[in-house]
């Protein structure tokens, strides 16, 4: 069993990897989301992770507001995949926000040190919660036992043909991150999450499977489906964050290698991943393993064995007819 405490700018894929987790009881005890500024702004993404919660009739979960802004920058929002509000623009009543009057950052510190050892940390917003947690404490990062980022790449950028959205947002974070001395880190970047699209044909599965959470998945996925067609004139969905969950449940799913990783923070660069992998470098130290491939059939495997078991077998099904048509 993993204890994790999932990092998280809800936002469509996250939305889906928090209802994987959550799902996921038999191998995670998801201990609480904390939100940070990214897809959409803080106080929207926290209000977006109580509707998520709500969704998954998880409403005892607990919830802890992050950081507004990124360290030492502003950065917009990316409205264009999210929608304004975050969620698919799907118009989504309030919930209850039932948020702790802690903040992120306290929450992160005070839980990492008070269970030594005991959680996997994982981060798929930009970094700037855990940021500001490893300049509060200069034993957080010794703390915790695993650190899973959704973020980076070694050779693609969404936000620039070099950065990929979360270290774009807070490059200065994420740069302190890689730096900080995590016992183990692992980066789910571009180059993994590239393989694994919600295809159209999977996103009308889950309308025929007519659940409230397979239903909210459908509806939210439409703002994010269009952006993907308006931007790269792509059919589907990419589910960066929820691979990172997929990852936690089965680690096989990905391919990775030990690499030495540093984030740019200015210039026309600013925000790429610089990956040096040990087996090219070896005179570079390592600080974290990066997963270069992903496997898109294990990945739905996980994703319906635990979200829609009775519906495993014809995910499979169609996936095959779909990528072997190809
Ligand atoms: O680049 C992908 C990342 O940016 C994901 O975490 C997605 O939610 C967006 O925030
Ligand atoms: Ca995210």
């Amino acid at each position: 069993m993993k204890r994790i405490i999932i990092d998280t700018d809800p936002g469509i894929d996250d939305a889906f990897a928090i209802l994987l987790a959550l799902a996921a009881k038999e191998k995670l005890e998801v201990l609480a989301l904390t939100t940070v500024n990214g897809n959409a702004g803080v106080d929207q993404v926290t209000k977006n992770a109580c509707k998520i919660c709500d969704i998954a009739d998880e409403n005892e979960l607990p919830i802890f507001k992050g950081c507004s802004r990124p360290l030492c920058r502003e950065r917009e929002n990316s409205a264009v995949f999210h929608g304004d509000d975050g969620l698919g623009n799907i118009g989504i009543p309030d919930t209850v926000v039932k948020v702790g009057c802690e903040h992120a950052v306290d929450y992160l510190v005070r839980k990492a040190r008070e269970e030594k050892g005991e959680i996997t940390l994982t981060a798929i917003g930009p970094l700037t919660n855990i940021a500001a947690a490893i300049k509060k404490d200069a034993e957080f990062a010794g703390n915790v036992k695993e650190l899973v980022i959704m973020g980076g790449a070694e050779f693609k950028g969404n936000m620039s043909p070099h950065a990929e959205f979360n270290f774009w947002v807070d490059p200065e974070a994420a740069k302190i991150v890689f730096a900080a001395g995590f016992g183990k880190i692992t980066m789910i970047g571009l180059d993994a999450t590239a393989y694994i699209y919600l295809d159209p044909v999977l996103r009308e599965l889950l309308y025929a499977i007519n659940t409230p959470v397979s239903r909210f998945m459908h509806k939210i996925s439409r703002v994010y489906m269009d952006g993907h067609w308006k931007i790269e004139k792509k059919l589907g969905c990419e589910l960066c964050d929820v691979l990172t969950i997929a990852y936690l449940l089965d680690e096989s799913v990905v391919e990775k290698v030990d690499a030495f990783v540093d984030v740019e923070t200015k210039g026309l660069c600013e925000g790429a991943s610089v990956v040096y992998r040990k087996k090219y470098y070896p005179q570079k130290e390592k600080n974290c393993e990066v997963a270069v491939k992903a496997d898109v059939k294990h990945f739905y495997d996980i994703f319906f064995k635990y979200l829609f078991p009775e519906y495993l077998a014809t995910a499979a099904q169609l996936l095959t007819n779909y990528y072997d048509s190809k």
